[in-house]
């Protein structure tokens, strides 16, 4: 069998055999891969930088994806840390981690979106008690998964959506109330930001870093309501693994900080929300610029996916 196969953390992954498992555990099946999206969260897999590595090599990247069963079904599926990933011709998946597509999904636009869209729904639905109406800021909301959020904050119900990030000419065009520039330093965020905080129920944080801690310092000094709750949901950190955040936040206000992602959201709580969100993708709800790249170009794709803003997904 052909895949994308990591042989050392320095390197891109190669189009090279890897052989299948000569045993399966009990609920696991061979599949035929159709499409895997190479997501940060994968590319952090490879590099042997996630928080998840065993530092355990040959590897074949990918969490997710979608595939073709022996009896024909098209689905949908996670992984469990791994060493044979999505990007193959061939995994193993467990269909208690999986759902059937719905007629006419696009493989491409699932492949794509899901692990992206995964990271506000699950935010939303599953760490916050979330409420229609309430007012949603999101911190990075220019790349795929911000971008994402701005869409599922709004199917769910939020009341207004403001959209922070870097370069104000992205931002425009995302669907967003409001939009608020993050380029410059951090008094021109709170010049930019302005009243936009005072009511903020909830942020969902892609960035982290300085433009955290910098938002923390615009935000909590104009909270208009001492009985409000600001739930910060932790979800990315392109901009820095650590933030400085003031104490003086968690003292003058009702701020929950809270993290969202693989560990703090169970399996179960992810796979029950699967086949709604696979739904809301296939129904052209939720959108995202994807790529199609062959397997086989898989040294390619892991040299264009930094200079490209399309969510490229290998495909079989
Ligand atoms: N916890 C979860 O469940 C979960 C799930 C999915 C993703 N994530 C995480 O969410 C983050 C975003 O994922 P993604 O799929 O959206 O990635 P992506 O499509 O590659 O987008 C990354 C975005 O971050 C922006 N960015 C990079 N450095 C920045 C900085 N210093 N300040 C402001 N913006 C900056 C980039 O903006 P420019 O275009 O300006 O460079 C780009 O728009 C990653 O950390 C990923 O691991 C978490």
């Amino acid at each position: 069998m052909r895949a994308a196969v990591v042989t050392r953390f320095d390197e891109s992954p190669r189009f090279a055999d890897f052989p299948l498992p000569s045993e399966l555990a009990p609920g696991e099946e061979i599949v035929n891969v159709v499409a895997a999206g190479l997501h940060p969260r994968v590319r952090s897999q490879a590099d042997g930088s996630h928080y998840t590595s065993r530092e355990e090599l040959p590897l074949v990247p990918g969490i997710d994806g979608v595939a073709r069963t022996a009896d024909g079904e098209l689905r949908y599926f996670i992984l469990p840390d791994t060493n044979l990933g999505s990007m193959a011709e061939q995994t193993i998946i467990d269909r208690r981690r999986s759902v059937v597509l719905p007629p006419g999904a696009d493989p491409i636009q699932i492949a794509a979106a899901m692990n992206p869209a995964m990271s506000s729904w699950v935010a939303l639905r599953r760490r916050i008690d979330f409420r229609p109406g309430q007012k949603v800021m999101i911190l990075g909301a220019t790349g795929n998964a911000g971008r994402l959020a701005v869409q599922v904050a709004k199917h769910l119900g939020a009341g207004k959506i403001i959209a922070v990030g870097r370069g104000a000419d992205r931002l425009d065009g995302l669907g967003a109330d409001s939009t608020v520039s993050l380029d410059g330093d951090g008094q021109s965020l709170a010049a930019a930001l302005g009243d936009e905080g005072k009511d903020v129920d909830v942020v969902l944080d892609y960035l982290w870093g300085t433009p955290t801690r910098d938002a923390l310092y615009a935000i909590v000094p104009r909270r208009a309501n001492d009985d409000q709750v600001l739930s910060w949901v932790q979800i990315g950190s392109v901009a820095g693994v650590e933030s400085a955040i003031p104490s003086a936040a968690l003292r003058a206000t009702k701020l929950q900080l809270i993290g969202s992602g693989q560990g703090s959201v169970s399996t179960s709580d992810i796979v029950t929300e699967l086949g709604a969100l696979a739904a809301a993708v296939s129904t052209d709800a939720f959108s995202i610029r994807a790529r199609a790249v062959p397997l086989h170009n898989v040294q390619d794709a892991w040299g264009q996916a930094t200079q490209t803003t399309e969510r490229l997904v290998l495909t079989v």
